[in-house]
């Protein structure tokens, strides 16, 4: 296998030794480069290509985002990772666009190399380079919001307790208010009124919260945007209706915790990439989906002609570099075409495929093009005969599911 190229920038020397020692023990997968400046790092890069660049954020005269948004222009198939400290955090709203992954400073080898490792493997997943292109080209990129890093980083220690998550959560009061009506909804049927922060986050999982904290944080970040209002709730809706329905699908199959947990944070966000596509080009996004309706054209094709790639397949590609379980960000890339999948078992990817395309009110029994439930995966997977109880099932949630 071809060693993979990193560019290791930062201006503080000590930094610098101390990521050489760490690329050693790594020097059979990656070729390692280090430089101290800006200036340097794009002097390399016009030398030679490379597949990622980790950068500092704070540096004299040529700052991390202003070297990553050069990187991108240049080299677009880059894989862009920003390395930074705590008192950073202000400063990365002005990386948007330009950086696909913060990584905290200090870095520990197996953070280090297993972001570099997923990058990696997702580059080859994903690996036409017109969907590399095309994401690299996108300047309204979500970044992975910081509120989900930092839950990610308390769940690491197996002391964590639920009180110290809802206190997390508890800092964002809309988010707070989300989560209290999530729980009090129907489909939950708790039967009682909980108003308590803390007892919604037993209730749910820390799991659940997580993934609702993600989604939440990432809905935020297009508010107010390019895309129209109206088209950001009925997306909101569609994507929540999707991970409960998905939850309860993989809840019939009697699928374990993970799996249901899986199933319901792919479920929110498997139509990421519409919000990535929307908010690029807003009137030919709404241009596309109306041409789909009328003309039956798969979406995703009509998408693929105009972006360069379709929003499954973006949607993952982001969440991938973003570091969610590859389950996830399979039945994210493949909710429209599960049959490409390489595990033929019932995964995320089917109660999401299912979920996605009941929710579309013509999904059976004439579907519209891309939105069917593929009935060849369900009968290859061996789940063909548990359709009916899963659709009817989903249909009892009364989530009012309507589609974009
Ligand atoms: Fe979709
Ligand atoms: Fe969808």
């Amino acid at each position: 296998m071809d060693k993979k190229r990193v560019l290791f920038v930062d201006d503080e020397p000590m930094v610098l030794r101390m990521l050489e020692r760490l690329m050693r023990t790594l020097r059979d997968e990656w070729e390692s480069v280090f430089v101290d400046s800006g200036r340097a790092a794009l002097a390399e890069i016009d030398r030679t290509p490379f597949d990622a660049v980790v950068s500092d954020m704070r540096m004299p005269s040529m700052d991390g985002a202003e070297l990553l948004t050069a990187v991108m222009e240049r080299q677009p198939r880059t894989i862009r990772f920003i390395l930074s400290g705590h008192a950073d955090r202000n400063l990365i709203g002005r990386c948007i666009g330009a950086t696909h992954q913060f990584l905290a400073k200090p870095c520990e080898l197996e953070t280090l190399r297993s972001s570099l490792r997923r990058a990696l493997t997702l580059q080859n997943l994903l690996q036409q380079p017109a969907l590399q292109t095309a994401v690299a080209r996108i300047r309204a990129l979500p970044v992975l919001p910081t509120l989900y890093s930092e839950m990610v980083e308390r769940l690491r220690n197996p002391r964590c307790t639920t009180l110290e998550i809802a206190s997390l959560v508890a800092r964002d009061p809309s988010l707070a208010a989300q989560s209290l009506k999530l729980v009090n909804s129907a489909f939950f049927g708790i039967g009682r009124e909980i108003s308590d922060l803390h007892e919604a986050v037993n209730y749910l999982g820390v799991e659940t919260m997580k993934s609702l904290a993600l989604s939440f944080r990432i809905f935020e970040q297009f508010q107010g945007g390019p895309i129209p209002a109206a088209l950001l709730e009925r997306l909101w809706q569609h994507s929540f209706a999707t991970a409960a329905a998905s939850r309860t699908i993989a809840s019939l199959r009697e699928a374990t915790r993970k799996l249901q947990d899986e199933s319901f944070t792919a479920g929110l966000l498997h139509d990421l990439g519409k919000l990535i596509l929307a908010a690029e080009d807003p009137a030919a996004y709404a241009g596309l989906e109306a041409e789909s309706h009328r003309g039956g054209t798969p979406l995703c094709q009509l998408e693929t002609a105009r972006f360069g790639a379709h929003h499954a397949e973006v949607g993952a590609y982001l969440l991938g570099l973003w570091g969610l379980p590859t389950p996830v960000v399979e039945a994210v890339a493949l909710h429209h075409e599960p049959l490409r999948t390489a595990a033929p078992e019932f995964a995320a990817l089917t109660a999401v495929h299912v979920a996605n395309a009941s929710s579309h009110p013509d999904a059976l029994p004439t579907p519209s093009p891309g939105n069917k439930v593929d009935l060849v995966y369900l009968t290859a997977i061996g789940c063909d005969g548990e359709l009916e109880g899963w659709m009817s099932a989903v249909r009892n949630l009364g989530l009012g599911i309507n589609s974009p």
